[in-house]
């Protein structure tokens, strides 16, 4: 037998209602805040990810999924989407419009990580990206909608992390401090460490390796470092979120995995899911569209991580999945042909109808309906058309009334969206 791809996984119709609830409660949200989504293809040139990413980070050098395709061309199936979105707001000139820009994006990324519980090489993602806007209040709505997100979902336990990266101005400063903290350190650093510490020792902070974990603990503070406008900023993010209740914790060495961030940096943490604990990450990324060849206009975003966040709720999903409104019963060949017809114009009218093709018992077509959990069944054997008058059972009440046939849709599409509405 052929099996999935290690690492790969296939989300089963048991779970799919789940996603679907995540998905388009975030997709909801996005539009009350003023998303538009945006489609983007999953390969991308290689080098947009070289660039953006970064050469020394842990998803360039170790993750991608790269290859040259028939012509030479080197591509690369997308480990995040930041990067795309930059390249479809400087490629289409959405900036010519209007540089401030909000949009949102869902699909699979691809990351060659170790396989574990909560890491997967195909993952996904609902990306929320804001352009041209460099107000930290821009960075405070996006993390109070995450929050807010995280609220409708009815998640307890989430953490939020935030901290500064600074800017081209302070940065550079911190680096050097930070080389120098590292410099007599070479025992306790492993080999990649040791390759970023002149390259890109920020990196060191992702690192999971207990030695360089321990020998960070005493890193000096990039926060101790940021120049007076990075220190507003912060100041006022922060200013922002205790306005509106959001508790957060300052975490310094939360770097993020990526090179293009600037000044904020945030992610939302899930305890109960153990060591892949990030469900949502993101931060600002002021050089990115000028360094992508696009105008000098800031960006702001953050990715929540659906894989991650079904399984927190993963408790949640029954009770999610569709159920048919009616089942149809029909019994013989007569009523079977009228039935296919019924269940058609039932769905035709925004009911959800199911009917059984095999023309089996009326008990074992009840037995069926059970199973579907249908609300209504409608019964229908010789008997019924002869009296021109199917029977309508109402599954949780069990009472059951007559139907004439000849405005059977129309009375039968009634009952059930007034006992919809009469259930909400
Ligand atoms: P990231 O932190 O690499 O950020 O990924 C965001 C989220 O994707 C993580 O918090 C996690 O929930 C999920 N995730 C990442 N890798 C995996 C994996 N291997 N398996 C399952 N889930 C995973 C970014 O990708 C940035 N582009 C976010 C961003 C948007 N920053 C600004 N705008």
């Amino acid at each position: 037998m052929i099996k999935l791809v290690r690492g790969f996984k296939d989300i089963l119709p048991a779970d799919t209602a789940l996603w679907q609830y995540v998905e388009t409660t975030l997709r909801e949200l996005l539009e009350d805040f003023g998303f538009a989504e945006l489609r983007i293809p999953i390969l991308e040139q290689t080098e947009l990810f070289a660039r953006s990413i970064g050469a020394n980070t842990d998803i360039v050098e170790k993750e991608m999924y790269t290859f040259a395709d028939r012509k030479g061309d080197s591509l690369t199936l997308r480990p995040e989407a930041t990067a795309s979105v930059v390249r479809a707001y400087i490629q289409h000139k959405l900036y010519a419009k209007d540089p401030v820009w909000k949009l949102y994006t869902i699909g699979p990324m691809f990351r060659r990580e170790r396989p574990q519980k909560g890491r997967y090489r195909q993952f996904y993602q609902i990306n929320a990206e804001v352009f041209g806007l460099h107000d930290p209040r821009a960075d405070a709505e996006l993390i109070l909608l995450l929050m807010t997100f995280m609220r409708r979902l009815e998640l307890s336990g989430i953490v939020l992390h935030i901290n500064s990266l600074g800017c081209p101005e302070c940065r550079p400063r911190f680096k050097e401090s930070l080389k120098s903290f590292l410099a007599d350190r070479s025992e306790q650093l492993c080999s990649d460490c040791l390759g970023r510490r002149d390259k890109n020792p920020l990196r060191i902070f992702d690192c999971k390796v207990p030695s360089c974990k321990e020998s960070m603990q005493d890193a000096p503070s990039i926060l101790d470092y940021l120049c007076h406008a990075c220190q507003n900023h912060f100041f006022t993010v922060k200013e922002i979120l205790d306005r509106f209740n959001i508790p957060y914790e300052i975490n310094h060495s939360l770097v993020r995995g990526l090179d293009y961030y600037t000044r904020t940096t945030f992610e939302a943490l899930a305890g109960a899911l153990g060591a892949q604990d990030a469900v949502a990450g993101g931060g600002r990324y002021d050089g990115l569209v000028k360094a992508l060849g696009g105008p000098d206009q800031p960006g702001v975003g953050f990715a929540v991580g659906v894989d991650r966040l079904t399984e927190l709720l993963a408790g949640r999903a029954q009770g999610l999945e569709k159920r048919p409104d009616i089942f149809i019963a029909a019994i013989g060949e007569r009523a079977q042909d009228i039935a296919f017809q019924w269940v058609q114009d039932f769905r035709l009218q925004g009911v959800r109808a199911e009917i059984d093709f095999e023309n089996r018992s009326l008990k074992s077509q009840m037995r069926r309906a059970d199973k579907f959990g249908a609300s209504y069944v409608l019964i229908a054997g010789d008997r019924e058309l002869d009296s021109k008058a199917a029977v309508l059972r109402n599954m949780t009440t069990k009472e059951q009334k007559e139907i004439p046939i000849q405005d059977l849709i129309g009375l039968v599409v009634n009952t059930i969206k007034t006992s919809i509405t009469g259930s909400e």
